[in-house]
């Protein structure tokens, strides 16, 4: 047989749907097993976003839609933008929708990489971020974060990665998997070295509304200078708890997205009809479910990262916002993956492990508390029962 695709070939599969997945099959074996692997949220989408997709489908919009969107999405998108972010966009020209940010981030690194570009990204970061980049034909180039001074972003730490080849730099805030809340000064440092080296930034704002304790997230595109190269990606997945809606959006110059345009028309043709109609209703409409998602998120940190620091041998900082923990095991001798190993066999709790979010990452399991008290509570427990073996 002639050869497979050696570029799939060199990337690799998901390790936060594979440490999923195997928690499924361990339960389906009939195992007990506390899935804190994942980043879905436990909530239902609210009512009258379900509503609204009903509504939809009973309207007709069960065909092909536009392959940007319907323009009551762009149009909910444009004025959310201006309303949160401070950041004006045309909806016409200037914004994509996608089945997922996922595939919005796909869109964006397709839309500016050229073969040999590097593509800078801050580690830790999400694990697709590198195979995207692979895929797009570009270079990943991490720029490692310390936990030492909490993952401080810095002009300098930007600066000493970059190359004559660099091309843009991806930032994910709220971050998952460390919690951080990019903060003015660092969002200044981003901006000094994307304005100094002619870099595209790509935001990754997924996690936006899902922020603690008064911080607020800062939008790069807004930033003087910047929405010429800024690429703002987002959805609807983690605030509303639409996961399987694949609902996201790119937002960024005109001639971005009409590159982006091509992409999707044709590959994917559109994102689906009435999931547009249904997340139009949840922009437009009332916002405190979030809020109250949002407060039920910060309950469950300040009960986790409190009973994990009162395990012996577990280390949890506070977080600023998302919906992980990023524990580490300072007495253990074992790495992030046999940690993993060790606790889904031996307490039944599934964690990514955390080479999966990169190099500096080793010692470290991301937990996601977007699961119930209950589920938060029992995990703890076990925890604390196999710690002494850890
Ligand atoms: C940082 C980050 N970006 C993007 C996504 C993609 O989200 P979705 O494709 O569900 O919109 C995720 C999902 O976990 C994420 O954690």
């Amino acid at each position: 047989m002639k050869e497979l695709s050696r570029l799939l070939g060199r990337i690799p599969g998901s390790a936060t749907m594979a440490v999923s997945e195997k928690a499924r099959q361990m339960n389906a074996a009939g195992k007990d097993v506390i899935a804190l692997g994942g980043g879905d949220p436990d909530f239902d989408t609210p009512d009258h976003i379900v509503a609204a997709a009903f509504a939809a489908i009973e309207n007709g919009a069960t065909h092909y839609p536009p392959s940007k969107g319907i323009p009551e999405m762009l149009t909910a998108i444009a004025a959310k933008m201006a309303r949160d972010n401070n950041v004006e966009v045309d909806p016409s020209s200037q914004i994509i929708i996608s089945p997922g940010a996922k595939w919005a981030l796909h869109l964006a690194l397709s839309s500016v990489t050229n073969p040999g570009d590097e593509i800078l990204y801050l580690e830790p970061c999400w694990p697709s971020y590198p195979p995207m980049i692979t895929l797009s034909g570009g270079t990943p180039v991490p720029v490692s974060l310390s936990p030492a001074d909490n993952y401080t972003i810095s002009a300098d730490a930007i600066r000493a990665c970059v190359s004559d080849r660099s091309k843009a730099l991806m930032v994910n805030s709220p971050n998952n998997p460390t919690g951080r809340v990019m903060t003015a000064e660092e969002a200044d440092a981003v901006v000094e070295v994307a304005l100094e080296h002619d870099l595209y930034v790509l935001a990754d704002e997924i996690y936006e509304h899902l922020i603690f304790d008064d911080r607020r997230n800062i939008s790069l595109a807004a930033l003087p200078g910047m929405a010429e190269r800024t690429l703002t990606i987002n959805g609807m997945s983690k605030a509303y708890a639409m996961t399987g809606w694949r609902m996201g959006w790119l937002a960024a110059p005109a001639q971005i997205v009409g590159l982006a345009n091509k992409l999707s028309s044709q590959t994917i043709s559109s994102a689906a009809n009435f999931s547009m109609h249904a997340s139009a209703a949840a922009l437009n409409g009332p916002q405190d479910c979030v809020a109250e998602m949002c407060a039920s998120y910060a309950k469950r940190r300040d009960f986790m990262v409190e009973a994990l620091n009162a395990i012996d041998g577990v280390h949890c900082r506070d977080i600023e916002g998302a919906f992980y923990l990023f524990p580490s095991f300072p007495g253990s001798a074992r790495d992030s993956l046999d940690v993993a190993q060790f606790l889904i066999e031996e307490a039944e709790v599934a964690g990514t492990p955390g080479i999966a979010f990169g190099s500096t990452s080793g010692s470290h399991i991301r937990f996601s508390i977007a699961r119930s008290m209950y589920d938060l509570e029992r995990s703890v427990e076990r925890l604390a029962r196999v710690a002494p073996r850890l």
